[in-house]
């Protein structure tokens, strides 16, 4: 039996606060800035309507133009393009999260006007710094008037249970999602059943495990026998497992091809692997995290 699943390159999950949010992703991990705003347009015309940046990735100001050209030349409303951000672990506190609404608000409004999505970057700091930095946050939300900046929703990023219990005791507004690594080689099963307790999204990170596990002998024995490439494999795991999941690439082509893992919206053909795959695929042990330098942010201690 395949693994099959209705979604396509248009697909929007709902979130806890009722907006919606485009399936297919693409990441700017290690754009460089100069680079930016060109590959952010050639997403969009490659049919993303989702953007991943972060203000530790130095790119948001060009990606918010490169939003802001594509809008502008192919008459696309503003709102059917999803911007996130992060703020960085410096950035958090009561006085560091208020100036870096500021900060945020000086590279993308005049460009896109608000942001769709900000993201808590890592719970690396102290459970002090956390909880001022989501504070300000959820102010920005409840009462956008006194906000520098429109922000829909607010999230968070490598965030483990303990940082959510935590979090979740004093919030008054919920994370919309949390943004992972997540692959087979790093599936977080408990900590996804979590997050589904509570209905926040899974957001997939690093699908393709940045390069390194695309020499896995085992992944090219899959491609081998299953003929379709290394890369449409993992990223059909990762779809099909129901995450948003945001792919990185710099690589002109590799941008069309990447989001063609998903059918347009009225192809005749759904998403799907192999049962023989799937299994081959399913790790539910391994943990095995590849970004961070190898230590598991969510695991990061509580003070
Ligand atoms: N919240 C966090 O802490 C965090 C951490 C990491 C990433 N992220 C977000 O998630 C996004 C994606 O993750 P990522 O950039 O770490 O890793 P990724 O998407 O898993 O992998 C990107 C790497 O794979 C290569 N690649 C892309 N498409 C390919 C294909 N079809 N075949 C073979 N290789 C391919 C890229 O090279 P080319 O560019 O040469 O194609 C790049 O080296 C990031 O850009 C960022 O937005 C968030």
């Amino acid at each position: 039996m395949p693994h099959t699943s209705s979604i396509n390159q248009e697909t929007k999950y709902k979130l806890n606060n009722g907006l919606e949010i485009p399936v297919a992703g693409f990441g700017l991990y290690l754009i460089p800035a100069e680079e930016t705003e060109e590959r952010v347009y050639q997403a969009l015309k490659a049919g993303y309507r989702h953007i991943d940046s972060a203000v530790g990735y130095r790119n948001q100001k060009q990606a918010a133009a490169g939003i802001k050209k594509f809008s502008k030349e192919t008459g696309t409303p503003r709102e059917s393009i999803w911007f996130t951000t992060k703020l960085t672990g410096q950035q958090q506190g009561l006085e560091e999260t208020k100036q870096a609404l500021k900060d945020v608000a000086s590279d993308v409004k005049e460009s896109i006007g608000y942001v769709d999505l900000i993201l808590l970057h890592s719970p690396k700091t102290s459970s002090q710094k956390r909880l001022e930095a989501w504070k300000v946050l959820e102010e920005a939300v409840l009462n956008p008037e006194s906000s520098p900046l429109t922000i829909k929703s607010i999230g968070v990023s490598n965030f483990g249970k303990a940082h959510l219990v935590q979090l979740l005791a004093k919030a008054k507004v919920k994370p919309v999602l949390n943004q992972l690594e997540l692959h087979p080689w790093l599936p977080r099963v408990e900590l996804r059943e979590y997050l589904k307790k509570h209905e926040i999204l899974a957001e997939a990170y690093s699908p393709l495990t940045q390069g390194a596990k695309l020499e896995d002998p085992e992944l090219l024995s899959l491609e081998a026998e299953s003929g379709l490439p290394k890369a449409q494999l993992l990223l059909r795991w990762s779809y099909l497992q129901g995450f948003v999941v945001l792919v990185k690439t710099n690589n002109p082509k590799r941008v069309v091809s990447n989001l063609e893992v998903l059918p347009k919206k009225n192809d005749d053909w759904k998403i799907s692997l192999d049962d023989k795959i799937w299994k081959a695929l399913d790790k539910p042990e391994s943990n095995d995290v590849i970004t961070w330098g190898h230590n598991d942010p969510t695991l990061f201690p509580i003070d």
